[in-house]
């Protein structure tokens, strides 16, 4: 199964963001800067597909609902990071066989048609990584594409010069606990009451890059 990820803020700005940054990257990135002025009109009908298509999947799958107004603002923000997953073979249905034998494949084009199942939120300051949203398609869960994608994220950013990876994840979200401990993430902290839909207490989580 042939898959790939895509940083939607790399297709509006080629070059990749300086992450070893100095403090005036964490003012700019404390700040926010609207990236709208940077993209071009061809861009614009891509970009706006897949953000629909994120906040679809979002509105289906997460926990704790953003709306559309905190998906635009966040996207507005420097040194955030909108990643989709996604294939072009709408043809092919993904099964739990399939889990082991997905293809990364890098020259794979977003377009209209792309069939987008995952999608990561962050942003970034300095060396920190701050993971604000990991969410497959419903009916694309426990296929091994959460793996896929923490797999490719983690390996790219660390490339970039991200040594800390943080996160806050539900008590109760046992699958998404099991997916970042595969990974290394380790339990530092407790946030009693966090979520406020229900108290639910946080695990605060962190990776340290090796
Ligand atoms: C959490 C989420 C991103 C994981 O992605 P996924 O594609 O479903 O997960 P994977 O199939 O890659 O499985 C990852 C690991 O989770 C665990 N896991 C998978 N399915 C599970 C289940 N039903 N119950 C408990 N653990 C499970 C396993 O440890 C698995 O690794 P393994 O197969 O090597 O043993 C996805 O389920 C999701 O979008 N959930 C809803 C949104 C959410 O909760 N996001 C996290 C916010 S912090």
């Amino acid at each position: 199964m042939e898959l790939n990820c895509v940083n939607l803020k790399d297709i509006i700005n080629p070059t990749p963001p300086e992450v070893k940054g100095s403090d005036k990257n964490e003012e700019k990135n404390r700040e926010g800067v609207n990236h709208a002025a940077e993209i071009t009109p061809d861009l614009q009908p891509i970009l706006d597909y897949a953000i629909k298509e994120m906040f679809n999947i979002h509105m289906q799958a997460s926990q704790t609902i953003w709306d559309m107004k905190m998906f635009d603002s966040e996207f507005k923000r420097q040194g955030s990071g909108f990643i989709v997953c996604y294939t072009n073979d709408e043809h092919k249905k993904l099964d739990k066989t399939a889990s082991k034998g997905f293809i990364c494949v890098d020259n794979m084009k977003l377009d209209l048609k792309s069939k987008i199942i995952a999608f990561f939120i962050f942003y970034t300051i300095l060396d920190e990584m701050h993971i604000l949203d990991i969410t497959v398609a419903k009916n694309e869960q426990s296929k091994g594409i959460g793996t896929f994608m923490l797999d490719y994220i983690l390996r790219k950013y660390i490339n970039l010069g991200i040594k800390y990876f943080y996160l806050e994840v539900r008590v109760s979200n046992a699958r998404a606990i099991n997916l970042y401990k595969k990974f290394g993430f380790k339990i530092f902290m407790l946030r009693k009451g966090y979520y406020d839909d229900n108290k639910e207490d946080a695990l605060c989580m962190v990776k340290e890059a090796v």
